[in-house]
């Protein structure tokens, strides 16, 4: 499905202005950079487009490039290839997976869904685009709660792979959802007990979390919302001091657009800060400047496949 990984040698890249050299493929190849919130700061600071993962779809259908070079992760750039299948779709390593996509096998989803055949299925962007093929709607978690309340009341609903994504939907919509029992490992880490202690020492900090943490962290958030919605929250709050419970990439934009501003990241069980997702902390500045000037790896589908993952996505655009 996916050509093979294309390492190539990063130690003979040490004598290249890898941002000019980047800059240059660029125009050479018509391509444009999009980039998510959890990639390193350099990589989003040379990217044509940073944002949440709705956004990054939303630039993805619209884009008139000929190449997309995604600084994200596999689900991401599997999801910009459906929708654009004559562009070449390029991610820096295919090895960046997700812990949610991962832990939502399309072996194993295709008979769970089986079991509730009056459900319709909403999954999460952040699956695969076989488990994308087997749903009726997309969403990310700036839109899931808009998708959830547009669906008809009596219509019971299969919510996969992020059960805490869920857990806080039912409760927002007051829906009963079915979940399929999946987590965020950078998300799941954030400890309750850790955060009350930081909350004790910053009592005017307001703490915002991703709707992927557990709920009982949720509980203690002035503001629950997607990446985008957090750096939001953040520029247009009069508090001068924030707890981000999510991935710590997005400190980055924060402290650029709030420099005046202090941003913590939320701690793991024992006060570690371990908020760095390992997947997306793959792609570099040597492997994105790699796959343009190799055009490789590049991101390949069936066709039949792209063409059902492809409908869910469209409805989940439609909806938003
Ligand atoms: P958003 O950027 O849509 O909030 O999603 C976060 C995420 O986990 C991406 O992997
Ligand atoms: Fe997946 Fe979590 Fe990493 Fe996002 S932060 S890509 S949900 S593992």
């Amino acid at each position: 499905m996916i050509a093979p990984a294309q390492t190539g040698n990063l130690a003979s890249l040490a004598h290249l202005d890898l941002e000019q050299e980047i800059a240059r493929l660029k125009r050479e190849m018509n391509a444009v950079i999009l980039a998510h919130y959890y990639q390193d700061s350099e990589i989003q600071d040379l990217a044509d487009f940073v944002g949440d993962s709705l956004q990054l779809s939303q630039q993805a259908a619209a884009t008139s490039a000929d190449v997309i070079v995604f600084a994200g992760v596999l689900f991401m750039a599997e999801t910009a290839k459906i929708l654009n299948p004559d562009k070449l779709v390029l991610l820096p390593d295919l090895k960046a997976g997700c812990s949610l996509a991962d832990g939502c096998p399309a072996h194993l989803f295709r008979p769970f869904r089986a079991r509730y055949p009056d459900h319709i299925v909403v999954s999460y962007i952040n699956c695969s685009a076989e488990v994308k093929a087997l749903s009726d709607i997309i969403c990310t978690s700036s839109n899931a709660e808009k998708i959830i309340r547009q669906i008809p009341p009596e219509q019971p609903i299969l919510f996969a792979p992020d059960q805490h994504l869920g857990r806080y939907l039912m409760k927002k919509t007051g829906r009963e959802l079915r979940l399929w029992p999946g987590s965020c490992m950078v998300h799941e880490m954030f400890s309750e007990r850790s955060l009350v202690q930081l909350k004790q020492r910053h009592p005017q900090a307001m703490v915002l979390a991703h709707p992927e943490c557990a709920e009982a962290v949720l509980r203690h958030a002035d503001y629950v919302g997607s990446t985008t919605g957090i750096l939001n929250y953040a520029k247009q709050s009069p508090a001068n001091e924030f707890i981000v419970a999510t991935e710590s990439g997005i400190l980055h934009q924060m402290e650029k657009a709030c420099p005046e501003k202090t941003f913590i990241s939320a701690p793991g069980e024992g006060g570690c800060v371990c908020s760095e997702c390992p997947h997306m902390k793959l792609n570099t500045m040597e492997k994105l400047y790699l796959c343009m000037k190799n055009r490789k790896p590049e991101i390949t589908l069936d066709e039949e496949l792209r063409q059902r993952a492809l409908q869910p996505i469209v409805r989940m655009l439609e909806m938003s």
